[in-house]
């Protein structure tokens, strides 16, 4: 019998599962967006019933952030091919597998349950290592700095399960610790805390199957500039209005669905934004 791996693991952490999975299904796809076999391979060696996240067009959602977040650490890959990528809450994401130059570092952080799931399906080499943290503890600070500035944090659907402290304090210490680096994460604003008890009763929404919840909004991200001295907003953008070699790389159904999702109030509420963390920062796409 084929052993698969049990899930054992807490709400915020389990929401990893969906883009693991978005991805998984848009592989399969006629004409997808992304393809990630090793997504596809994960899934099956995992012991959940993924089926119950069908049909969620979230799913789709998820693998599009991917590829906004994707573009933006092949540019710093691009820019400083020997730099550390450092993945904040990680999950079961295939980054690496999919950017990896063969001369970046890349350092993996999760709390230690997602963490121990992680070690099973992926392997840490000279270049690439996994950590067992909160992004809110101190200790990891001192593990990536062994590893070659300059450093992109990215923190992929990861500082919204924080409470707005938690996400403060985890931005504040990246900044003060890591200055002349790249920070991106996502933000959800208002509209879609408030419709988050209405959202996890609909038929077709991911999270209604979990218990995670969202714990704070932000309309404005420039707002997060205040968090830290050297925090700038470069870039930020909505999943309907990707960088434009995202956009221009779409099948065309997707394209010619993005206007579509831009008059939605969920998609108008939802931002992945890029920062840079010193006091330089210039404007980028
Ligand atoms: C929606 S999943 C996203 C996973 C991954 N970034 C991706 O896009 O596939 C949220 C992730 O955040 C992690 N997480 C939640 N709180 C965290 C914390 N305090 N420190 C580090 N990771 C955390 C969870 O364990 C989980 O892996």
């Amino acid at each position: 019998m084929v052993h698969r791996h049990q899930i054992v693991l807490g709400p915020a952490q389990e929401t990893l599962l969906i883009p693991l999975y978005g991805r998984a299904v848009e592989t399969r796809k006629r004409h997808p967006m992304a393809i990630d076999p090793r997504a596809v391979e994960i899934v099956e060696a995992i012991d959940y019933d993924f089926a119950k996240f069908d049909g969620d067009r979230s799913l789709a959602g998820s693998v599009l952030r991917g590829l906004i977040f994707d573009h933006w650490v092949a540019g710093f890959l691009r820019a400083h091919p020997c730099g550390t990528v450092v993945e904040i809450g990680a999950g079961l994401n295939t980054r690496f597998e999919r950017l990896d130059n063969g001369s970046c570092h890349w350092v993996e952080l999760d709390l230690p349950d997602s963490m121990d799931l992680r070690r099973k399906l992926f392997e840490e080499s000279d270049r690439r290592s996994m950590i067992a943290a909160s992004v809110v503890d101190d200790a990891w600070v001192a593990q990536v700095r062994e590893y070659p500035g300059p450093y992109f944090f990215v923190a992929e659907a990861v500082l919204i399960y924080l409470t707005e402290a938690d996400a403060r304090r985890a931005a504040g210490r990246i900044a003060g610790s890591f200055p002349d680096s790249t920070l991106a994460f996502d933000t959800w604003g208002e509209w879609i805390l408030r419709n988050q008890r209405r959202r996890v009763q609909r038929r077709r929404d991911p999270l209604r199957k979990m218990s995670a919840t969202l714990e704070w909004a932000c309309d404005d991200p420039r707002e997060i500039e205040s968090w830290h001295p050297g925090i700038t907003l470069t870039a930020s953008h909505t999943l309907a209005t990707p960088p434009r070699a995202v956009r221009t790389a779409l099948p065309l159904h997707m394209r010619a669905l993005l206007p579509v999702m831009g008059a939605l109030p969920q998609t108008k509420a939802y931002r992945l934004n890029l920062f840079a963390l010193d006091s330089n920062a210039s404007k980028t796409e």
